[in-house]
């Protein structure tokens, strides 16, 4: 099936198959958001349905959840779960100590509020992702819409206090209206180019008042497996070591995937 793909997306569903290799039944699994984490869950369903895969699932945004549940995954709330086998999602950016940037779906308050209540974290990227120093993707900050102005400003003024150059911070818009999160949030864009102390970033960011979370996923990762378009997928963990398999080359059913949009 992966041939009818286009390339970019071949890649996706590369990182997503291999990492779906890690659920096993008896799981209990956060599922991202996106369009890699949703080939992740449409390889999930198809596992539940021809091989018999128990688990559950703890999915990250509403988009998800529909997602899941027309696949066939039992879905539970984080309530219910607790605590977490594992959580799979996809990133914006991850640099060389898997510290990542994520929130471009705008759903980065559950995943991080679920990411962090598993005990591992892995993020599936293409290797578009792959960057040196976070910050040229524009760093999400979800805020509170009440004096939304005002946390704007105080935003604005973190970044001038932190040294960023001619920082651009922006309203997400969803047409001509403010883009909503699943909380009925706002989100803030930050056009940083790069980012130089994340952790202070983030915790100066956190500490406005109207800021509900920022996209900064901060050693929260554990490993990142990066797709290519050829099907190799290599995975990288915290201390550098890593391991490459190719998933075309298992073989493939059918075209479940080619519907995919997100
Ligand atoms: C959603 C996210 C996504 O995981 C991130 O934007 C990557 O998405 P995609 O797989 O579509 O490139 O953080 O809030």
């Amino acid at each position: 099936m992966y041939q009818d793909l286009l390339p970019s997306d071949r890649a996706k569903f590369a990182c997503a198959k291999r990492a779906a290799d890690f659920v096993k039944s008896g799981m209990k699994v956060g599922l991202g958001t996106g369009s890699t984490a949703a080939f992740l869950v449409k390889i999930l369903g198809e596992r539940v349905r021809t091989e018999g895969l128990r688990f559950q699932g703890v999915p990250t945004s509403t988009r998800t959840a529909d997602l899941a549940r027309e696949e066939g995954i039992e879905i539970i709330t984080l309530e219910q779960a607790r605590t977490l086998d594992v959580t799979i999602d996809g990133a914006d950016e991850f640099d060389p100590k898997l510290n990542l940037i994520k929130g471009g779906g705008g759903a980065h308050l559950q995943e991080k509020i679920v990411a962090t209540a598993s005990k591992e974290m892995v993020v599936i990227a293409d290797a578009s992702k792959d960057v040196a120093t976070l910050g040229q993707f524009p760093l999400p900050v979800e805020v509170i819409p009440f004096g939304h102005g005002a946390t704007r400003t105080l935003v604005e003024a973190v970044l001038k206090e932190l040294g960023y150059r001619d920082p651009q911070v922006a309203y997400r818009a969803d047409g001509d209206a403010y883009f909503k999160t699943d909380e009925g949030n706002y989100i803030l864009d930050l056009k940083l180019q790069a980012i130089s102390d994340a952790p202070r970033l983030s915790q100066k960011l956190n500490q406005i008042a109207g800021v509900v979370e920022n996209g900064l996923f901060l050693n929260i990762c554990s490993s990142v497996v990066v797709g290519f378009e050829d099907g190799r997928t290599v995975t990288k963990d915290k201390s550098g070591r890593s391991h490459e398999v190719n998933v075309f080359e298992q073989g493939e059913s059918d075209n479940l995937f080619s519907d995919i949009e997100d």
